[in-house]
């Protein structure tokens, strides 16, 4: 299927340098723009014939006609029989969603009034703790989608937050939970179990510990005011001892790491308000119009996922690094992490088949200018190749002006000094004139030469704003649909994350036991090493 591309990569020799000087117009040609985004794919592996084969690519997949029946609603998550219709969760009453007929814009819209109003009271503390003190801090409880998303998000618009302060416990590792309570006091602070199915071990175990160190101090009949849920789940909700009226409803059809639009931003509505919240729903709704609209030339969710395609089943590129020149993005990798491998990390296509080409690569990041000073040196200079988002805003979010030059001046050189690199003889030119000997330069130039030819993306923005992080999100979700399309996947199910759950669930008696009978010898000898060091 991508013989093409691959016979297309093996022939490809033009250096960023070379196409960059024979093609004054390159800078501006290859941008595209939309939703408060501007992708400028200038420093990649294209020309116009390779950008035809890859929009030639889009078409024979009919993403065209794939992406109309993901908006209306079909049942594109075939596994689980289901819609994958998160873009309904931006909706506002002028919009049509529908599924089977029957449109779902009102359930989402009373949902979220409910929620909305649920954090106002919060907010404005005519909903407050047992002891009659307000909650100065919220605690989500989740893991995965009904985590990474709140995270990000609460990180990224920091700066206008202004309710009650969030915190994420996800990890089973007590020490999570431990650390993060650590300062906190009971009396102001709420829970909230996010948990769609609200049978994911690691959350409802660390539910239990929140719910005893509420009771412990506050009293059991305290947990009714000091918990809240988001769960597609009311009756386990009821169980665990949460009011229905605390229960906040997230749809079939939404799957975890799509779901940061939904009631899993509670914490979210209950920090920012739902006047930001709304800021953010507006921009992915924008990014959703431009996803539908915007010729595949100009798309750039499109064009994100046909350069990764390109890299990925062309050149067998295996890593795709995500470098947002931003602090308050630092768990935007994180994030992508989860969007796109559990998405597209797949091995069989619709049809049940294996497949016999490569789908999702690695997605790793760290912000700059941290990664400058780790592992830069690998991008600059290394033998393994990895594509780049480099994401950048034009202005600082209520931080000074001189930093954020800084800031924007070494995102640039990075992109610039990775596509261009350095030669040798202006290595041997430079170390001449400080006077160096011949010997001493012939001995160096190797090592201070950089061979440049290093693709990256740059994505630029006004500022990070709830619209711009709305836009981003979608883009990166809209990449993955595309990228799902083009691989023959289904993007919307992770029945990967299963046996290990189920080894985990079969092999946990076996640390009181000691008995693992019907595992590895390998695990056997683990087990009894690790029990044998047990205080
Ligand atoms: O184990 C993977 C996963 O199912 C993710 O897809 C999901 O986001 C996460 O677990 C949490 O699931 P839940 O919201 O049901 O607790």
């Amino acid at each position: 299927m991508f013989e093409e591309l691959a016979k297309k990569a093996g022939q490809w020799t033009p250096s960023l340098s070379e196409m960059f000087s024979n093609d004054p117009g390159r800078a501006t040609r290859y941008v595209a723009e939309g939703a408060g985004l501007r992708f400028d794919y200038s420093k990649h592996w294209v020309d116009d014939s390779v950008m035809l084969t890859l929009l030639d690519l889009a078409n024979s997949s009919e993403l065209e006609l794939r992406r109309s029946q993901f908006f209306a609603g079909e049942r594109v998550n075939r596994t689980e029989n289901r819609a994958a219709l998160h873009m309904a969760l931006r909706a506002d009453s002028s919009d049509h969603y529908a599924i089977d007929g029957a449109s779902v814009v009102p359930s989402v819209l009373s949902e979220r009034k409910r929620v909305y109003a649920f954090a106002e009271d919060v907010r404005a503390g005519r909903v407050n703790g047992e002891t009659g003190q307000i909650f100065t801090d919220v605690v989500n409880i989740g893991i995965g989608g009904s985590d990474l998303g709140p995270l990000l998000v609460a990180d990224a618009l920091r700066s206008q937050s202004w309710g009650p302060v969030p915190h994420f416990v996800s990890n089973v590792d007590g020490a999570h939970f431990a650390d993060t309570l650590l300062n906190l006091r009971p009396e102001t602070t709420l829970f909230v179990v996010a948990s769609k199915s609200f049978a994911t071990e690691d959350t409802m175990h660390n539910a239990a510990k929140a719910k005893i160190w509420i009771s412990e101090s506050l009293g059991d009949s305290a947990v009714l005011k000091h918990f809240a849920a988001v769960s597609a789940n009311r009756s386990l909700v009821t169980d665990f001892g949460i009011s229905d009226e605390r229960n906040f409803g997230i749809q079939d059809w939404v799957g975890g790491r799509y779901s940061v639009w939904s009631s899993i931003g509670l914490p979210l509505m209950l920090a920012l308000g739902p006047e930001i919240f709304d800021r953010f729903l507006s921009g992915a709704r924008s990014m959703d119009q431009h996803f539908k609209d915007a010729p595949f030339a100009r798309n750039i969710p499109v064009l994100m996922a046909l350069l990764g395609v390109w890299y990925r089943n062309g050149f067998g590129l295996e890593t795709h690094a995500v470098l947002p020149y931003a602090q308050r993005l630092a768990r935007l990798p994180a994030y992508l992490q989860q969007l796109e491998m559990e998405s597209n990390g797949k091995r069989i296509d619709l049809n049940g088949d294996v497949l016999n080409y490569d789908t999702c690569p690695v997605i790793w990041g760290e912000p700059g200018t941290n990664g400058q000073h780790s592992f830069y040196q690998l991008l600059h200079q290394g033998t393994l190749i990895s594509p780049i988002d480099f994401l950048l805003a034009a202005n600082p979010t209520n931080t000074d002006r001189s930093s954020h030059q800084l800031l924007m001046s070494n995102c640039l050189a990075q992109s610039e000094s990775l596509a261009f690199g350095k030669k040798a003889s202006d290595v041997a030119g430079k170390l001449t004139a400080q006077g160096l000997s011949k010997e001493r330069i012939k001995a160096l130039v190797s090592y201070r030469t950089f061979p440049g030819n290093r693709p990256s993306s740059l994505i630029l923005f006004d500022r990070l704003s709830p619209e711009v992080l709305g836009a981003m999100i979608a883009a990166y979700e809209h990449k993955v649909f595309t990228q799902g399309v083009i691989w023959n996947v289904n993007s919307f199910d992770q029945w990967g994350v299963e046996l290990g759950k189920e080894q985990c669930g079969d092999l946990l008696p076996a640390f009181d036991t000691g008995d693992a009978e019907g595992f590895s010898s390998a695990t056997q000898e683990a087990l009894s090493w690790l029990l044998n060091q047990s205080d």
